[in-house]
């Protein structure tokens, strides 16, 4: 087994957001929040614990994956989602999130860690790419109609 102080050191030098969350009553309040939680948000760990994270939305609460999350908590199952975050300076970026759930035997408590990677890139390389196939989709019907009307 990897001893502790070994394991603190890994989790805070991870380059993806690492937090343990616990269930109290509607929320899951954070625990913890490693280094990398707070360089990605903005927000440090004084600012945000015994927090809910929803506060990353802001007041962008219309997103699919919100109630996909909320379920997979409420029914204590993994998920991992990808919804859009906003910095403690109000900047945008797409967070794909994993959550699950941690049975702890030794306080016979329920847990959650949470994984916040920034996908921002990818997800605005596949919008490009989806522009350019509507793009040349668009371009071969106008030459199909040219070759037609020759
Ligand atoms: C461990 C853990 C980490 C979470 N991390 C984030 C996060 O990084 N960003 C976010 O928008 N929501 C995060 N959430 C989800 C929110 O805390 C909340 O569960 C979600 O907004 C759905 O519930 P609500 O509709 O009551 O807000 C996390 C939840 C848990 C349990």
């Amino acid at each position: 087994m990897i001893n502790a102080n070994l394991l603190q050191h890994v989790v805070n030098a991870s380059c993806d957001g690492i937090v343990v969350a616990e269930q109290e009553g509607d929320d899951t309040i954070l625990l913890y929040v490693n280094p990398a939680f707070e360089r990605l948000t903005g927000y440090s760990a004084a600012d945000i614990l015994y927090k809910d994270c929803r506060f990353l939305q802001n007041d962008d609460r219309e997103q699919p994956a919100l109630d996909r999350l909320r379920e997979a908590i409420r029914t204590r199952q993994p998920c991992r989602e990808v919804l859009r975050n906003y910095r403690k300076d109000g900047s945008v970026f797409w967070n794909e999130l994993s959550i699950t759930p941690v049975y702890n035997d030794a306080d016979q408590r329920l847990y959650f860690i949470g994984v916040q990677k920034d996908v921002s890139q990818a997800v605005g390389a596949q919008a490009r790419i989806l522009q350019l196939e509507a793009e040349l989709a668009q371009a071969r019907q106008e030459i199909d109609q040219l070759r037609a009307g020759a």
